[in-house]
Order: structure tokens, then sequence, then C-alpha cells
């Protein structure tokens, strides 16, 4: 039985994760500090969570070194870009300072097999095509600044400690536990408030949407073969869905036309087209597919 310790494991993608790696016989702990994440989302015994934040130094070592886990999963982070963008230095502070933190706790202990690192697409630059690991990176904004920080602080850690390290970036998860007013919990909100009319922002903007069951199994399988050096993978669907897509998904599973009405004050000013990843990498190294489909995806979500 192996120990994973999951940090920010009370958010979207955590609970995700925790409900697929509770199928596999692992012991799990949680360090989150509820800023943006639930409780309820995780079925996990009060000895297991501890509730503090990653930039208490101190706390983050004593626990770590107490619960001295085989694998570590850093997913804490703020990451809602408008968030980070009205807080650049809460946000970078939390994303830097705090995975530094962690990391210096790990960079302790004498049994840690892996360390997962949650960094972002928001890294790349603007690209009309799908990106691959190896590209040029080039985030836009403070929120992907501070993951490509904590990609380079992951590159120091396993050159100081030996210890491997998956740098993972994620695409845009969809699915149960929403955290953040991303666009497709945006556009459930107001379907469930029963509006027929929704108001959004760009409509032509493609997103590469990846449900967070299959990022979960996606990570359980990267997690299990990966054993030496430190590597990047993409970790999305291949697929881009425009926002006009994903509203068709939800009207082909409510059976109901729904008109946009285009508000101002949410198009964003500054907009990528296109964000798509290339996932052969990944594919071909954990033989894995991802499975839910939007309209799947979105049939569980308005259940
Ligand atoms: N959701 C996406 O589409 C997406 C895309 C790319 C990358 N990511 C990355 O994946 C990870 C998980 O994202 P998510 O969507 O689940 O977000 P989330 O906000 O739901 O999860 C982050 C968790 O970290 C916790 N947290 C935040 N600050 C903390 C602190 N100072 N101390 C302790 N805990 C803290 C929050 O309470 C939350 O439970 C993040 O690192 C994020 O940057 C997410």
């Amino acid at each position: 039985m192996k120990k994973i310790l999951i940090t920010g494991g009370a958010g979207f993608i955590g609970s995700a994760l925790i409900a697929e790696l509770q199928k596999h016989n692992n012991e799990l702990f949680v360090i989150d500090n509820l800023s943006f994440g639930n409780r309820q989302f995780i079925n996990m015994s009060d000895e297991n969570f501890f509730n503090i934040d990653i930039l208490d130094k101190q706390k983050v070592e004593k626990v770590i070194s107490e619960i001295s886990p085989n694998k570590i999963i850093h997913l804490a982070a703020i990451h809602f870009i408008p968030y980070c963008n009205q807080h650049p230095f809460e946000s970078s502070n939390i994303n830097i300072q705090g995975t530094l933190n962690i990391l210096n706790a790990a960079s302790k202990l004498t049994n840690l097999d892996s360390l997962l690192f949650a960094s972002t697409a928001a890294v790349y630059p603007i690209s009309d095509f799908g990106v691959k690991e190896n590209d040029r990176v080039e985030p836009l904004d403070i929120y992907g600044l501070s993951k490509l920080t904590g990609e380079h602080l992951c590159n120091e850690f396993h050159l100081k400690t030996n210890i491997p390290v998956l740098i993972c970036r994620f695409f845009n998860a969809f699915g149960p536990n929403e955290t953040n007013p991303h666009l497709i919990p945006e556009i459930q909100n107001q379907i469930n408030s029963r509006l027929r009319t929704i108001k959004l922002g760009n409509l032509t903007p493609k997103r590469d949407f990846i449900h967070t069951s299959d990022m979960a199994t996606a990570m359980n399988l990267l997690l299990n073969k990966f054993d030496k050096g430190i590597d990047t993978f993409n970790l999305g669907r291949g697929i881009e869905y425009s926002v006009t897509d994903i509203v068709e998904a939800f009207e082909r599973q409510l059976g109901e036309k729904i008109n946009i009405e285009i508000e101002p004050s949410r198009v964003r000013k500054v907009e990528r087209m296109h964000l798509l990843a290339d996932i052969s990498k990944l594919k071909s190294y954990i033989n894995w597919e991802p499975k839910v489909s939007i309209d799947d995806g979105v049939k569980t979500l308005l259940k």
C-alpha cells in the first residue's frame, strides 16, 4: 500500500483524483486550506485531512515529515485566471512560495518515490495548432508565469534530490465539483436557473476540454509507471470545442433551444482563439484514451 499526499485535494480536480486513487488500495492524505475547495467533496477521515495553508512553511514541513508519503501530488494553487489577474501578489505567492514550501519539505523525505506537479496549458504562447510538450513556453499572464516558475522549481528540486518529478500540463478540466466560475459551470448555472437565453462573452475561442475522471485515470497510470528522471506531459483531450459547441451540447442534452446574448462586460480583451493539446506523448506512454465526451459530461452535469 502506498501513502499518497495530495495538496489541494479538496478542490475540483483533487476530488476526482481522490475518487480514482481510492479504487487502488492507497492510503491517502490531503493538505488543503479550503479557500476554494470543499471538505464535502472527498470521503476521507479527519485524521488524514490537514487544513493548513501551504504558505505556512513550518506546519507544512511538520505534517509532511509525519505523513512521510511515498508520493506527493501538488495541486494546491490559485488558478482562476481572472482572480489571479485581480490578485497577482496573493496568487503568485501561493503558486510559487507555496510550491517551494512543499518541495523543501519533500526534499527531506527518505522514502519519496515521486512527485507530480500540476502545471497548466497557460504556459504555452498563442498558437493555432495543437501544442507539444517541447514547444516554446511563453505564458501570457501572471497565472501561467507562476506555474512556469513552479516547473523550474521542480526541475531544481529534481537536480538536487534525484527524486523523480512528473510535470502535468492540464488543459481545461470539466466535470462535477467545479470550484471556479469557468465557462461550463457558468452555462450550467444559467440553465439551472431556468434561463433559455444565456449571457456569455466571446463565442468563437476554442478550448481542449477534458473530463476530470479522464484526468484522474491518466494521473494514476502516470504515477504507477513513472520512476526516474523528470518529464512533462500534456493532459488534455486532444479535441477543441468552441463556446458555441458547448452550448450546442447543452441543447442536445436538454432537448431545448438555448439562445445566446453577448454581454460586453464578459468579453475578454485578451483572448486566445485556440488552446489544443497534442496528447500523443501521454497516450503512447500510458496506453490511455480519454473516454468521456462533451455530451456525456454535460449529461451528468445536468442530472
Ligand atoms: N481546472 C483546470 O481547468 C486547470 C487547468 C490547468 C491547471 N490546473 C491546475 O490544477 C490544480 C487544481 O486545480 P482545480 O481546478 O482543482 O482548482 P481548485 O481551486 O478547485 O483546487 C485547488 C485547491 O487548492 C486549495 N488551496 C488553494 N490555496 C491553498 C493554500 N494556500 N494552502 C492550501 N490549500 C490551498 C484550494 O482550497 C483548492 O481546494 C491547480 O494547481 C491548477 O492550477 C487546473
